[in-house]
């Protein structure tokens, strides 16, 4: 698919707009649809005051700002996708609508249009499924905010085509993205491998051995994550979090890796969503102190130690059931939510033996499922082997 082609993007979100907002700085003329008038207006209210921030971070010329904002077409009216090459959708998590949605789709684009959904939770398959020509779907999954984060999960479902997989990731690579390829799974591959950095953290706070302040001491100054895991929820928001991590318990058939928390919930009815409720796990109203944390090293390790071999545990499983190679699960991480390091070649470093007696008391102690550790890493800590040589 060439420059010419026509991008079609169809909700006018916070996802929808950034998407755009690519598509037309590669030159692509953009038709961006919201049936939401004022979603419309605001959307291009939003993307001019960014490329005006550009402009004057003098990242891009007051020409080239004109020049992108003139190539997004801001409509209400989905005929406008008529004449595109390909259509990203992005509007509300919901099947049933997506599903409407991509049926009527087909109806107005051409035979070849690709058909992709920016789903985060949501079955390739079964969005495809509400198409004819459903070899011509695919996920194309890009990260918040999609104009600053470098990674976009493609994702093939069982029904989509060779030419459409090819077509979708040359465009997304053409776009100066870091692609990676995902089985249709649910999470794919970020929102499953990162699973337990909030999952363990909130079980570390419910047994009282740490409070959200030192678990997030512990994850950013000794493990070298960017934000910790309570400043990362508040920031996301507890209400979405918890929706995602009980979405993906369900559509793993409740494996208790994956089970939910009730700090969590608790924190989302009561409407502490975070820094957009002005209160999560922490306090963001005006004068509200930050809490100190306990910086004691060895209850700081032991906390971070655990996170870790956790979600090496799942990378470690993703890569078992060939959910992506193991080059793009470092990758995903790495680039989609800004880790330190690949979790394979992190585990190769600390040693899989150790991280294998690691899970395996966790497994003793509490005698949960949650911490089986993976058949992979039990065969390679047999046959002595590592991920990267
Ligand atoms: N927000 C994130 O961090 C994030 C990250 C990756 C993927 N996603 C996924 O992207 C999608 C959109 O998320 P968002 O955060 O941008 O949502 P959002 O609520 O900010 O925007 C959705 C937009 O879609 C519009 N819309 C709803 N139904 C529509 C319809 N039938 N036709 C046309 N427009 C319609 C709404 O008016 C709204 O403007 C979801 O599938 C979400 O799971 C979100």
């Amino acid at each position: 698919m060439n420059k010419q082609a026509i991008v079609g993007v169809l909700g006018a979100g916070s996802m929808g707009a950034g998407i755009a907002q690519i598509a037309a700085t590669q030159e692509h003329q953009v038709v961006l649809v919201d049936l939401n008038e004022q979603a419309l207006a605001s959307s291009e209210a939003k993307l001019k005051k960014i490329l005006a921030r550009l402009v004057e971070k003098e990242k891009i010329d007051e020409a080239t700002s004109i020049a992108i904002i003139g190539r997004i077409n801001f409509s209400s009216n989905i005929n406008d996708f008529k004449s595109c090459g390909i259509v990203i959708e992005a509007i509300i998590e919901n099947i049933d609508i997506k599903q409407q949605v991509f049926t009527q789709l087909e109806e107005i684009v051409s035979a070849d249009c690709i058909l992709a959904s920016n789903t985060s939770s949501l079955s390739i398959a079964s969005i495809a499924s509400a198409c004819e020509k459903s070899d011509r779907v695919i996920g194309i999954h890009f990260f918040n905010p999609a104009p600053l984060m470098p990674l976009v999960e493609i994702i093939p479902a069982v029904q989509t085509s060779e030419a459409t997989k090819n077509t979708a990731r040359a465009l997304i690579d053409g776009w100066k993205k870091v692609t990676v390829l995902t089985k249709d799974t649910p999470g794919f591959i970020v929102n499953r491998v990162a699973r337990p950095f909030y999952g363990e953290a909130l079980k570390i706070y419910e047994e009282g051995i740490a409070d959200f302040a030192t678990i997030d001491w512990a994850m950013t100054e000794l493990a070298g994550f960017r934000m910790g895991p309570f400043t990362l929820m508040d920031y996301i928001g507890n209400d979405i979090n918890y929706t995602v991590t009980e979405t993906v318990f369900a559509a793993f058939y409740y494996d208790p890796r994956y089970r939910p928390s009730f700090t969590q919930k608790r924190h989302s009815e009561a409407g502490w969503y975070g820094r957009k409720s002005g209160r999560g796990y922490f306090n963001y109203a005006e004068g509200a102190t930050t809490p100190e944390p306990n910086k004691d090293e060895a209850l700081g390790n032991e906390i971070a130690n655990r996170i870790i071999v956790m979600l090496i545990n799942e990378a470690v499983d993703a890569l078992f059931l060939n959910i992506a190679t193991k080059e793009d699960i470092d990758l995903a991480m790495t680039k989609g939510v800004n880790y330190p390091a690949g979790l394979l070649r992190w585990a190769d470093e600390i040693g899989l033996e150790d991280i294998l007696l690691r899970l395996e008391f966790l497994y003793a102690e509490y005698g949960d499922d949650r911490y089986r550790p993976s058949v992979l890493l039990r065969r390679m800590v047999r046959d002595e082997k590592t991920f990267y040589s």
